[in-house]
């Protein structure tokens, strides 16, 4: 386990550290270190292709790399939070190369964990991080998610919580003229719609990816999902919701009371116990009950279809 102080340290001297935000655990590095932001690469295993997101505490800093402009202005009400906003880069940036994998724009979030702010003000960096996970696999919502994919191979500070959402950030392209969302998350498009005044455009997950980590196949647990399940077959666990019952001797329930909001925060967390329950036990697959396609169910019908995805 990692101080939020030695985190400081080592973010400064050119290492990674995992820690807690209000969405999922990051991997961060000095977002204008180009070799420590390769590292991120490396040990995630991901494509440099994929750019990642800048984290930092103010607007201030924001406008220093990106041209940040009036509809970037009006959804700065999200933040500190679960948003992250695709803008355009200023010249001479100084962000490593890396960070957004060639591209003339930056996704940058500022985040409201207290950790997350604390490692960002003492080390003095503005700080890359995707999630703490390995490339493609379920995002970590808890310490021992971290330290499962990592041991001890990186740096973790430990919050003695889960993560609030549990789903990450909304990403939102504002770098054209009309605003598409490109990452459904806890920040809904009613929610961004009501602030910007107008109709959101989202990406679809078929149409020619803009974010090249927007995967079709991603968030996947080891496990196949079959998804809108309403009765286990043979050999089934279940993840049930509100009153479902896909009851195995391993069922788990994101909301008996039907809870959108406890549903997400669950969701990973849930995925990660049954995915380790049917590699232990030779389950062959997870039944999902239904999820209302409506505000937050968006977005966690959104990672289950890509978790569902390619097997
Ligand atoms: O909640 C979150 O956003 C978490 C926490 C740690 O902040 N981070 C996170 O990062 O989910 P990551 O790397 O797992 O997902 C970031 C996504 C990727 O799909 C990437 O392709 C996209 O953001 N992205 C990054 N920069 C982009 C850019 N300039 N344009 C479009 N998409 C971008
Ligand atoms: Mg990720």
């Amino acid at each position: 386990m990692t101080t939020i102080k030695e985190a400081a340290t080592i973010i400064k001297s050119g290492g990674i550290v995992a820690f807690p935000t209000e969405t999922v655990y990051g991997i961060g590095a000095d977002a204008t270190n180009q070799s420590a932001c390769l590292n991120i690469y490396q040990v995630k295993g991901r494509p440099t292709h994929n750019p990642l997101i800048v984290h930092v505490n103010y607007i201030e800093q924001v406008k220093t790399y990106t041209e940040f402009n009036d509809n970037a202005q009006k959804l700065s009400k999200f933040w500190p939070g679960p948003l992250t906003m695709v803008l355009k880069k200023v010249p001479d940036s100084g962000l490593a190369n890396c960070v957004t994998a060639g591209l003339d724009t930056v996704a940058i979030r500022i985040p409201a964990h207290t950790i997350a702010r604390d490692l960002i003000e003492q080390s003095k960096r503005p700080i890359a991080a995707p999630s703490a996970n390995r490339s493609g696999r379920l995002s970590p919502t808890s310490y021992d998610h971290v330290y499962n994919d990592f041991a001890d191979s990186i740096a973790i500070i430990k919050d003695k919580n889960p993560s609030t959402y549990g789903l990450e950030s909304t990403i939102i392209d504002l770098s054209t003229e009309a605003p598409t969302i490109l990452r459904l998350g806890f920040i809904t498009p009613e929610m961004i719609e009501e602030l910007l005044g107008k109709k959101v455009k989202i990406a679809s997950k078929l149409s020619k990816v803009k974010a090249p980590g927007m995967l079709l196949k991603h968030y996947a647990p080891r496990t196949k999902l079959r998804l809108n399940a309403s009765t286990l077959l043979d050999g089934e666990i279940g993840l049930n919701f509100a009153g479902s019952t896909l009851i195995s001797e391993a069922s788990l329930n994101l909301s008996i009371s039907g809870n959108l909001v406890e549903a997400a925060a669950n969701l990973y967390n849930y995925l990660h116990q049954l995915d380790n329950y049917a590699v232990n036990h030779k389950v062959e697959s997870i039944a999902v009950a239904p999820i209302p396609n409506e505000s937050i169910g968006l977005a966690i019908n959104d990672r289950l279809s890509r978790a569902a995805e390619g097997f």
